[in-house]
Formats: C-alpha cells, structure tokens, sequence
C-alpha cells in the first residue's frame, strides 16, 4: 500500500507532536472512495489481486523471506492483519517512540502473549509487586503450571537492596522477562525503570537476554515512556485511558520490531489480536486522549489535596503530593511527565469505613477500572486485588481502608462535594 504520504512526521522542519497526527497518520483517504475517517474494515479476509500476490504476502507473514525493498506486506486474513489495527498500531507507536506494535482483545491478552512469546518451562520470571490482580493471577498461578518460576520483589525500593535476594532466588534459571508495573496498581509506588533495566543486563549471565517489560496502563503514553527510560517492551490494557470511555477492553504492547517479533508471531497463532471495530474505536478516542489525560489530571490534583487535607483520610497515595526528600521523588521527576489521575488513598475504619465511603457515593460509580471519562471508585482489599492473601496484601501497602479513585473529566467541584459527603458517612 502506498502510505508513506500518510507517515509523515513533520511539516518542513517542523516535528509534529503525536496530539496533532492521530487525526491522520497512516492512512491514505484515496484508498477508501475518499473518506475523510478511516472506515471500519469489518471483514474476516482480503481478496488478493492475483495469485502470485497471495503468495509474495504469505512469504512475508510466515517470515519465509526477507521483504523486498519498499515492499509492505499484503493485508491476507483479519487474525493476521486489518487496516483498523495497522493504522492504530501506527498511531500508538508515536506516543512511546515504539517502531512497532501489536493490538489485543484485552490488556490480559496482550500481558498474557507477551509473557508467553518469551517464557519457556524451566526459566524465571522477575516481576515487581503489587501488579494488577489479574497478572499477578498469571504470572504465581497461570505460569508455575508451564514450568515458570516466579521471582517477586517490592515495588518503591531501590533495586540494589534487593539483588542479591531476587539473584538468590533465580538462582541459575534463565530469566528472559523482568516485568514491572510503574507506578503500580493500586499503592501508586514507583519503579526506577532506568535501574531495572541495567539490573536486567546483569542477569543476562544466566543465559538468556532478559526483555524489560512494562506495563505503562497507569500514566501511559501521555505521562511516561518507558522506551525512552531502557525498557524493551510497553504494554497497555487499552480498556483505561486509550479507549478512555469505559465501552471497550483492549490492550497494546509496543518496542522495537525486534522485540515485538515473537509477540506479533503468537498473537497470529494464539488469536489474541482485537477486531476491527475495537480497532476503530480506538483510533477515535485517540484524538482526544492528550485533552481527556490533561483534563483528569487537574481534577485530580484538586481531589488528591482536598483528600489529603481531610480529617477521615489517613493517607493519600498520588504521585503529585510527593515532596523533595522523598526517595521517590527524584524516580518520579526523571521518569513521569505528570502525576496522572489514579488516588489511592486510606480511610478511617478499615473496610468497613472504606464500605461506608463507597455507599455513600453519588456522582463516582462503585466500579472497577480506571482511565474513563467519568471517575471511578473501588476497594482493592475485596474487588481489584482480593486474589492477593490478605498478610501479602499490607506486605505491598494495600490496607483493609483503601480505596483507589479514578478522575475523570467532570467539574472538580462536584467531585469534591461528592467526596466530602461521602467521607461524613465513614
Ligand atoms: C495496570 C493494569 N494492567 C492490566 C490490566 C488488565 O487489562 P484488561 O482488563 O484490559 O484485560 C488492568 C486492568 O484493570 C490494569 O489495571
């Protein structure tokens, strides 16, 4: 397909920001009867101009030779590839500065493809905690079942207080993924990306390039790069703040075209990719994702202060109220590019308080999730994170009297108010 047109990234010497090219990087309109939008290609397989063309795609689908110069593969078949999925892949890549990607069903399917396009039986799997529950899940209970060894280690301290320990543990295993969720689901802690990939390096000895993989759901890609920082691969649940309107799942994972190789090859054959209509939607909320991001992002500054100032609340976790002198301070101004929209903070009273708060809500819904238009709140202890034993739970700082708050987009003012009402029920 003749696309470079549409690729391009600046306007004479002038480099284009990523806001200014999702309305229509990657996609030539003369090819779809002139449509100004990308159209939703909602069709199973392509019919090839001839047979010989048929062939020259499968020879580079299936990796039997090397593309010809200029030459892009074919569309074929949509579990292998779909213009709604190219043109989004494309489009995400620019965030994180990524050559290539791949877009899932969910953000479960991408972490789980991921996982798996790396990990053999026999190998360890280095991975910071908390995680999301759901990979957590994967990685102690899905994993161990193939053979794969699971080395945790806290989240929000320096990794050279830890080596030695994780070094014992992996002992003399291949480790090819050291996986970390920065900051992470719910307790907001921090992991220097920079240090665990030169620490990743080091565990190279044991026989395996192990590939830092991130996952960037939290602040990404407005507020971190994880590529810029050393990481090998980003991944994304596409269900939060990409699709930002709480109506789709969807994940992403996204490096360079090396990296990604094994990850695009499983998901052809696990099937994990998303549909075209996904697809679509996600390349529409894209346009908006710098404005919704940016929006969230003040309300929740708003909502974290007046949280903090609160005489129920016992402590709040938001990347913005971390002061100089904290050892996190320093990982947050070198990597983040804001604090995000995630608040977890601690009420009085355990779960019980924590239940009173969360029934007393009128403009925040009760719901899991996170990253949409309108804020969310839940309890980690009994919903996200009810997987985790409750002495692992305070282990990684998630407290019976915690919540986690996702911002959305209305007026802070009505969600102060609905946050102050509520609190007088705790
Ligand atoms: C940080 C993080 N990663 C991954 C996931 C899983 O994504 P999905 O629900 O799209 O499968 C979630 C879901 O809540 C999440 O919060």
């Amino acid at each position: 397909m003749p696309k470079a047109r549409y690729k391009e990234h600046s306007v004479g010497d002038h480099e284009l920001r990523p806001e200014s090219l999702m309305m229509g990087y990657g996609y030539d309109p003369m090819l779809s009867e002139g449509a100004a939008k990308c159209p939703i290609f909602q069709t199973s397989t392509f019919v090839f101009p001839n047979a010989e063309a048929g062939k020259a795609y499968f020879q580079l689908a299936y990796g039997l030779r090397e593309a010809r110069p200029g030459e892009e593969s074919g569309l074929i078949y949509s579990r292998l590839n779909n213009p709604d999925l190219e043109i989004l892949e494309d489009r995400l890549g620019l965030w994180d500065g990524a050559e290539a990607g791949a877009v899932f069903a969910s953000g479960m399917a991408a972490i789980s493809t991921a996982l798996m396009a790396y990990l053999r039986p026999g190998d360890a799997i280095v991975f910071s905690e908390p995680l999301y529950g759901g990979t957590e899940h994967f990685i102690l209970s899905v994993l161990p079942e193939f053979g794969i060894t699971a080395v945790g280690f806290p989240a929000g301290r320096p990794i050279a207080d830890l080596a030695a320990d994780i070094r014992a543990r992996v002992g003399t295993r291949r480790v090819p993924v050291v996986y970390i969720e920065t900051p992470a689901n719910p307790t907001n802690a921090m992991v220097d990306i920079a240090d665990l990939a030169a620490f990743a390096k080091t565990l190279e000895a044991n026989g395996a390039r192990p590939r830092l993989m991130v996952d960037n759901t939290f602040l990404g890609p407005l507020w971190q790069h994880p590529l810029r920082h050393g990481a090998d691969l980003v991944i994304y649940s596409a269900t939060k703040f990409i699709g930002g309107h709480s109506d789709l799942v969807a994940g992403a994972v996204l490096g360079t075209d090396e990296a990604m190789h094994p990850v695009r090859a499983l998901r052809t054959f696990m099937g994990t990719m998303a549909d075209a209509w996904t697809g679509w939607l996600l390349m529409r909320s894209l346009e908006t994702l710098k404005m919704r991001m940016t929006a969230m992002m003040k309300n929740a500054r708003y909502c974290a202060e007046f949280l903090n100032d609160h005489a129920r609340v016992r402590q709040v976790f938001y990347l913005g109220l971390i002061r100089e002198g904290d050892p996190q301070y320093p990982i947050y101004r070198r990597q983040c590019g804001g604090p995000g929209s995630l608040i977890a903070f601690d009420v009085e009273g355990g779960e019980a308080g924590a239940f009173r708060f969360l029934n007393a809500l009128k403009l925040i819904k009760l719901a899991v999730s996170l990253g949409g238009t309108e804020s969310l709140a839940e309890h980690p202890g009994s919903m996200t994170h009810s997987d985790v034993p409750p002495e692992d739970q305070l282990r990684m700082g998630i407290t019976p009297g915690m919540v986690r708050l996702s911002v959305g987009v209305e007026h802070f003012e009505d969600l102060i108010a609905d946050l102050g009402q509520a609190l007088e029920a705790v």
